[in-house]
């Protein structure tokens, strides 16, 4: 498989959502791996949620009302202060150490871009805080849409964006869900299975599984 495009998830995927645990840590010890957890657990829930019920907020505040239910849930109190810390964090939030090195030679070989449930305000924070500016032709975001993946219309924004069919882009994403989705709408689709996940059960199964972005780079 030679894909002339590839497009990547963005949280899980090319940006470490585990990232915040240090600061999490800091700030309330040994929660901070569980708040962590059950923090990106409601962000997703909340995106599905809002998508079923039609009621679309921007991911930057879906993630806010997940991290108040996580601190809620572990009955900690979470003050003004070390909220706007943690926004402003997950603003720039790093990506795992591969990928920059990754995409710049991906860039070589495929047009790539960004595919993300994220509002284009954390996208573009994420991106400049590292160093990813001029690595992508497109960055896509569900907010054109006022609707969340895995919802089908998501994911046409990249054939859109590109005038080509869904098969001709090869879609990588970490997330299980996500990787259902978008083989459920008909693109080529990567697992990166960093951490030895379980694949989801729902009828759509991805085409190719990765266990590091590397392997999509194709030697000359
Ligand atoms: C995304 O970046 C939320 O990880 C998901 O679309």
């Amino acid at each position: 498989m030679t894909p002339k495009i590839i497009v990547f998830d963005a949280y899980g995927t090319l940006l470490n959502v585990n990232a915040l645990d240090g600061l999490l840590e800091h700030h309330f010890g040994d929660a901070g791996t569980e708040i962590s957890a059950i923090w990106r657990s409601k962000q997703l829930q909340y995106t599905w949620l809002r998508t079923l019920m039609e009621r679309y907020k921007p991911f930057s505040s879906v993630t806010m009302e997940a991290l108040d239910f996580a601190c809620n849930s572990l009955k900690l109190k979470l003050t003004e202060p070390i909220k706007e810390e943690l926004l402003h964090s997950y603003l720039q939030l790093e990506a795992f150490p591969e990928v920059r090195p990754v995409l710049m030679q991906l860039q070589e070989q495929a047009q790539l871009a960004v595919l993300s449930n994220a509002d284009h305000a954390m996208l573009e924070g994420a991106i400049n805080h590292n160093k990813l500016t001029n690595v992508f032709a497109e960055v896509l975001s569900a907010d054109a849409i006022g609707h969340f993946k895995p919802r089908k219309e998501v994911y046409q924004l990249a054939c859109d964006a590109f005038k080509c069919l869904p098969t001709e882009i090869l879609f990588v994403s970490s997330n299980t869900w996500d990787v259902v989705g978008a083989k459920a709408y008909g693109f080529q689709v990567a697992w990166l299975n960093r951490f030895n996940n379980t694949p989801d059960h729902l009828g759509y199964r991805e085409d190719l599984i990765i266990k590091e972005l590397s392997e999509l780079v194709v030697s000359s």
